[in-house]
């Protein structure tokens, strides 16, 4: 497999507008028409949200905080990837799930307005974590850079502009967070703070304990909490990416759990980045109604 990825060329396409990878691409019509069950769970994030972090904590949740039940694969093996493909003989995101017994935890880039329609048809229930923008950009450049299956991002400088413009993986932050919002009431959405789960995990953890129907002792939850911690997950070997090969991700150029904090972008933004960033947030964010914390 290792000799595969490394020869193998990563090109993006597009549907509908959005860019994806390729091999999604060319997989779109089985990936579109994947059947959900009507005890799948979603987790739903724009890339860097906090997806892995989210979809522990609920695994963790339906394991009543077993942590060896927890670790019984690599998270991208016990949460289906629904849109991946990857090369043979790595089986893709469709194939984990339909082999998979209920009830399922499936995760999804997906903007709302590419979701495979079984989901909200069989009204499954949806986690959706959306964090500021700010700190999105700066994490999704450094996972960019290390991931050989999305294009290299370039200069920080160049990334900004790409960014905002809305042609990276998985399309703009704009689209996604304000498609997935507006659809919180007509469906079982749960609608999470990447700095809210920073700023108080246990209140968020219980929230999505409810959400799933769950009654867990405060006991369990704090071993929940402590193992769903930013450096307990740095450290387990089924959260941290690390099983997968350097051809796929060179965490050598940066770490999957790379810093887990809220206001990295104050690092990285220049005074003159933050006033177009502003700008166009403004403008595009106006009236949503959703409010942002870029520091706590
Ligand atoms: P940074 O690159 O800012 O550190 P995703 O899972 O959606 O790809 O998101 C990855 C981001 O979530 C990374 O952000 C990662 O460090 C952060 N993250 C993962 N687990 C975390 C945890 N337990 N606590 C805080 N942040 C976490």
């Amino acid at each position: 497999l290792v000799k595969v990825m490394e020869n193998m060329q990563f090109t993006m396409g597009h549907i509908e507008g959005v860019s994806l990878p390729g091999f999604t691409c060319d997989a779109w019509d089985t990936i579109y028409n994947f059947q959900a069950r009507e005890d799948d769970i979603l987790i739903s994030t724009y890339p860097k949200a906090g997806t892995t972090w989210m979809h522990e904590i609920m695994d963790l949740i339906l394991q009543e905080g077993d942590i060896q039940k927890s670790m019984r694969a690599p998270c991208y093996v016990k949460v289906p990837f629904i849109e991946m493909v990857t090369p043979k003989p790595m089986p893709s995101g469709v194939e984990l799930a339909e082999k998979m017994a209920s009830p399922r935890i499936i995760k999804t880039h997906l903007p709302i307005s590419l979701l495979p329609p079984s989901f909200l048809e069989k009204n499954v229930k949806v986690v959706y974590v959306a964090r500021n923008a700010k700190d999105c950009m700066v994490s999704y450049y450094y996972f960019q850079k290390m991931n050989k299956g999305l294009p290299d991002p370039g200069t920080w400088e160049n990334y900004f502009s790409t960014f905002l413009s809305g042609d990276v993986p998985w399309g703009s932050w704009f689209d996604h967070v304000l498609g997935w919002w507006k659809a919180v009431d007509k469906h079982q959405i749960l609608f999470v703070f990447y700095e809210d789960m920073i700023k108080d995990p246990m209140c968020e953890i219980r929230k999505v304990m409810k959400f799933l129907g769950k009654d867990l002792s405060d006991e369990v939850l704090e071993n929940i909490k402590y193992h769903t911690s930013f450096q307990a997950m740095k450290e387990n070997p089924m959260a941290n990416y690390t099983t997968l090969p350097k051809a796929i991700f060179d965490q050598t150029i940066s770490p999957f759990m790379r810093k887990g904090i809220v206001g990295d972008w104050k690092t990285h933004f220049t005074v003159a980045q933050n006033i177009i960033f502003d700008e166009k947030y403004k403008k595009t964010m106006e009236g949503s109604g959703l409010n942002f914390r870029t520091e706590l």
